[in-house]
């Protein structure tokens, strides 16, 4: 079996490479991963089917993937482990029902940033396997709000909201908030820090909005629950940049 894993980028139509549409093209079947409670599965099909020359000369089929809500309980690690076994076991099922050799799979942004496609695929026995890169969630928020990801000589953190649970690390001029379903990013220290947050980025149903750190965690939890309400599912990804750093640079060294 050999599996192509294609990256879409983030929901906009535009934002897919050249590469990307022309592999998507060069498959008969196209996986499209699912998930229950999220129209990414739909928006997956929808930016296939503007992409194809010939949508009806394609099998696209739906992936039905576990849902992180639920996610099994116990150790953080333990549990993640075992999510991405369901993930993988979800796509063995998907692959093994294919009587085809070649597939492409559709992942949501770039495959290489939190995603369990790469690894869900590489357990399958005798796979071989391609990997195209989309745009990600990041560059995407980040260009909307017309900000450079990175600044002369600061480090960037991309995480999750987890790993930001306990305080904003000050040792990053640049830090991206993904993955976190529980806002948890809202009840940090906000003190000297800036937020460019974005929700549905590209999507039809995009919310934009930033601002001092302390003035966001006022009115985007109420705002990002009206989302949830609204459409039933909230992918948003939040850019914190710290002030005045201007004020002692660090020296690049390029
Ligand atoms: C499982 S990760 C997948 C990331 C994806 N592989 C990428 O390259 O952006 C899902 C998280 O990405 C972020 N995300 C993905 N697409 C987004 C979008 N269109 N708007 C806002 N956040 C998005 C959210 O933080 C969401 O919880």
């Amino acid at each position: 079996m050999h599996v192509t894993i294609i990256g879409i980028g983030p929901g906009h139509p535009d934002q897919i490479t050249v590469q990307a549409v022309n592999a998507l093209n060069a498959h008969d079947v196209i996986l499209l991963p699912t998930k229950a409670g999220t129209t990414t599965g739909d928006t997956r099909r929808s930016i296939a089917q503007r992409h194809l020359v010939n949508p009806d000369a394609h099998r696209l089929i739906d992936l039905p993937m576990p849902s992180v809500r639920n996610r099994p309980r116990g150790a953080y690690r333990h549990s993640v482990q075992q999510f991405r076994e369901q993930q993988a076991a979800a796509i063995a099922a998907a692959l093994d029902a294919l009587d085809v050799t070649n597939v492409a799979i559709l992942t949501w942004g770039c495959p290489t940033l939190f995603d369990g496609t790469i690894e869900g695929v590489r357990t399958y026995p005798g796979v071989q396997m391609d990997v195209i890169p989309g745009v990600t969630s990041v560059s995407a928020l980040a260009a909307a709000h017309g900000v450079a990801q990175t600044e002369i000589g600061q480090s960037v953190l991309i995480t999750t909201g987890r790993q930001l649970q306990h305080g904003l690390p000050a040792n990053h001029g640049t830090v991206v908030d993904m993955v976190d379903a529980k806002g948890h990013v809202w009840t940090q220290d906000p003190a000297g820090w800036t937020a460019y947050w974005g929700a549905f980025v590209g999507l039809a149903q995009e919310e934009l909005d930033h601002g001092p750190l302390d003035e966001m965690q006022q009115r985007i939890p109420a705002k990002r629950a009206e989302l949830a309400e609204t459409h039933g599912w909230l992918f948003d990804v939040t850019l914190l940049r710290q002030d005045h750093q201007d004020q002692n640079p660090p020296e690049p060294d390029i």
